[in-house]
């Protein structure tokens, strides 16, 4: 038997709901989930991160502050993966944490991900791998997505042509032709204006179920304007975040109107579902089966939409590939970091326009 090769893959996306912290051997030629924790962002901490989303004065103390905090998250959520588990700190090879991104503005070289790695490895006792996007940045790529080398290694298939598609707070896909190079991008939102309409009218989190969206009729013209959007008919590589689709950017385009609530939560899933849709026909026409991941598996409603603008194509949780939806991105920054360690490339330069391939990530040993 081979020794095990333990990484701790950590991830807070777009989406501000949690820490996910995932315990992975990956000794193997696939990555074995040990263990999986998701641990809730304390309120305060989570608003303080939605606010330096936004450019304002005086973010450079905040934002220091609000990394330590989240250092403290991740802390904590290690310990309470690694007591699940029962696998001692000095065990596990090392953590790959994405960070919190609070700005992303790869056209001026540079991407933030917030979290105080030099904290992390000094409280966790483990080697810390992070900041995996800037060198993707200054080669001159997007930064972003960065999952598609993970979704190569573990789910591409010679016999069926597949996409991988993360709905997280922003979605992003991932071609796996049968042969041939593989693509990925961000087609636009994943949960985010969801999140935002319920959240403001509901005071939830988001629609579980998708429930609310579908009891309303889809606004017809609301859509099309929406779809007006001029990120969406960009050609990739593009990457996108809070930065372009944010409440003001929502409220712009409802300025005037004087629609039931509920038809607007159901319109904004059926738009979510729509840019993924024309995302996916137009870099994959001939697609076999689309994976999804993400906490957009957890939407019938939405994953009916994706459905019915898809007809013919097969539609699954990437469960049905041995891999559960909701940590395939914490798994994904375990793989991240396992490959810093090799030195080898993390990054696909066809994917985020990066003048090459580049190991991506900088070390903060224990
Ligand atoms: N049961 C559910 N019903 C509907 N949506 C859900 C459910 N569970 C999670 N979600 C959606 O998934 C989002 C979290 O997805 P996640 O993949 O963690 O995103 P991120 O990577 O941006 O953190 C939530 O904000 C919510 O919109
Ligand atoms: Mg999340």
């Amino acid at each position: 038997m081979t020794r095990p090769q333990l990484l701790i893959g950590l991830m807070t996306g777009t989406s501000l709901d949690g820490v996910d912290a995932v315990l992975v051997d990956l000794a193997g030629a696939q990555p074995r989930l040990i263990a999986a924790q998701g641990s809730p962002l304390p309120e305060a901490l989570r608003r303080d991160l939605l606010t330096l989303q936004a450019p304002a004065p005086n973010e450079i103390d905040l934002a220091w502050q609000a990394g330590n905090a989240l250092a403290d998250c991740y802390v904590d959520a290690v310990a309470a993966l690694l007591a699940k588990a029962g696998v001692a700190a000095s065990d596990v090879t090392a953590i790959g944490n994405h960070g919190q991104t609070i700005r992303h503005r790869p056209e001026r070289g540079y991407t933030i991900q917030l979290g105080n790695n030099a904290r992390l490895a000094e409280r966790s006792g483990i080697s810390v791998i992070g900041d995996f996007r800037s060198r993707d940045v200054a080669a001159g790529g997007q930064g972003a997505p960065l999952v598609p080398a993970f979704h190569e290694a573990i789910f591409a298939d010679a016999r069926r042509h597949r996409v991988i598609v993360n709905i997280g707070g922003i979605a992003n896909l991932t071609d796996l032709p049968r042969s041939g190079d593989i693509t990925g991008f961000d087609t636009g939102p994943g949960n985010v204006l969801m999140d935002l309409w319920i959240h403001r009218h509901r005071g939830a989190a988001y629609d579980a179920g998708g429930a609310w969206a579908a009891s309303g009729k889809i606004l017809d013209d609301l859509l099309a304007e929406l779809l007006r959007e001029p990120y969406l008919a960009l050609p990739a590589p593009k990457s996108t975040g809070r930065d372009l689709f944010h409440a003001n950017w929502l409220a712009a385009r409802l300025t005037g109107r004087t629609d039931r609530i509920e038809d607007v939560m159901a319109t904004l899933t059926t738009y979510t579902a729509r840019t993924i849709a024309d995302a996916v026909k137009a870099t994959a026409p001939g697609v076999d089966d689309i994976f999804i991941c993400g906490g957009g598996a957890h939407n019938p409603t939405l994953l009916a939409a994706l459905a019915r603008d898809l007809p013919g194509v097969s539609i699954a949780s990437t469960a049905a590939l041995g891999v559960d939806p909701d940590w395939v991105e914490a798994i994904a920054f375990a793989w991240l970091a396992e490959r810093f360690i090799q030195r080898a490339a993390g990054n696909v330069p066809a994917v985020t326009g990066a003048a090459g391939s580049r190991t991506l990530g900088a070390l903060w040993p224990a």
